[in-house]
């Protein structure tokens, strides 16, 4: 039996804030709406720390010795999973890898029975993407012991990406406080744009989303940004566009005339993003469809922080760890 799934706009979670000064009490990061700028700032600052970890000639640090850290990915990733294995290891946790693929799943095992397996195993922290909403937050319901922390449920959320997100702004122009950002491209489809939007709201940024009509949600209700049809017209007062890739896994109906029509209207190309500032950041979550949402060599700018937001990531990714499972371990940071 597979377990059913609904999307819920915002689901409900036990525990609403990430924090370790709670000793003995399970957290979980689900969601970016939970967190609120304090709980994004105590993690963003405690990533500093992670990112001078990183820098040292054995980047690894004993905090999460004896810890086992079980990612449990449903659909297909790259960096984030990739991402979330080596923070785990250089906090010296142990790590496994689920891959439904080779794994029961495919022999009609539900997703309540997959889990309560690997729990029965005592691990201490579940790292889960699915392609439907809110199954991060029924896992949570399901398992007694683990943190559960969501790497991208459907089109809902994927905080860790909204974190190193901001961190990677923080990081070269100091804050968001007042920037004005643009999120361009398939927003309709999009779990890192509700994430991200959230975010770099509470952070203070002004977010303009830019889609043709067809990508963007059917209602914008409640959601903190302007919208605009015109590429152009928001580039030059830009101080991060940030492209999306147009997720066609998950369109169900043709809701673009053409990829070319796309790319000659949202495309950031050469010339487009010449209407930048000198200050400008090109962003993407990866991964990059080059010659489609944006140009192979604007990809390759100087301005463009795509592979640091890749290597800011496995800070973040230690310090959500650190504080869901921190040990009390001294990092000697
Ligand atoms: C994104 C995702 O999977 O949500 N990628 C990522 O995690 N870095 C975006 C995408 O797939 O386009």
């Amino acid at each position: 039996m597979t377990a059913a799934v609904s999307a819920p706009e915002k689901p409900e979670t036990k525990a609403p804030r990430l924090s370790n000064t709670r000793p003995g009490t399970r957290q979980h990061l689900l969601s970016v709406a939970n967190l609120g700028p304090d709980g994004i700032n105590e993690l963003l600052r405690l990533t500093d720390m992670f990112v001078e970890i990183g820098r040292r000639p054995i980047p690894r640090v004993p905090a999460l010795r004896g810890k086992t850290v079980v990612s449990l990915f449903f659909e297909e990733s790259t960096r984030t999973r990739l991402s979330f294995e080596m923070a785990a290891k250089r906090l010296s946790a142990d790590t496994m890898s689920f891959s439904v693929s080779t794994s029961s799943v495919k022999k009609g095992e539900s997703l309540r029975d997959t889990v309560e397996t690997i729990e029965a195993m005592g691990i201490d922290a579940i790292v889960v993407r699915h392609s439907a909403a809110g199954v991060p937050w029924q896992i949570a319901n399901w398992t007694e012991g683990a943190s559960v922390i969501n790497a991208g449920d459907g089109w809902h959320e994927h905080p860790t990406q909204a974190l190193l997100d901001c961190y990677t702004i923080r990081q070269q122009r100091g804050s968001l406080e007042g920037l004005q950002i643009a999120i361009v491209g398939d927003i309709r489809h999009s779990r890192v744009a509700r994430s991200d939007v959230l975010a770099f709201s509470a952070l203070g940024a002004r977010v303009t989303v830019v889609a043709p009509p067809t990508l963007l949600p059917p209602s914008l209700h409640g959601w903190p940004v302007e919208v605009s049809h015109h590429l152009e017209a928001v580039l030059p007062s830009c101080d991060v566009v940030y492209l999306l890739r147009l997720q066609r896994e998950r369109m169900t109906e043709a809701l673009l005339p053409s990829l070319r029509e796309y790319t000659a209207t949202y495309g950031l190309t050469r010339q487009r993003a010449r209407l930048l500032g000198d200050r400008a950041l090109i962003m993407h979550p990866g991964p990059v469809n080059r010659g489609v949402e944006i140009a192979a060599e604007v990809a390759d700018q100087p301005n463009s922080v795509i592979t640091r937001q890749v290597r800011n990531g496995v800070a973040v990714r230690m310090a959500a760890l650190y504080l869901l499972l921190g040990s009390g371990v001294d990092l000697g940071a």
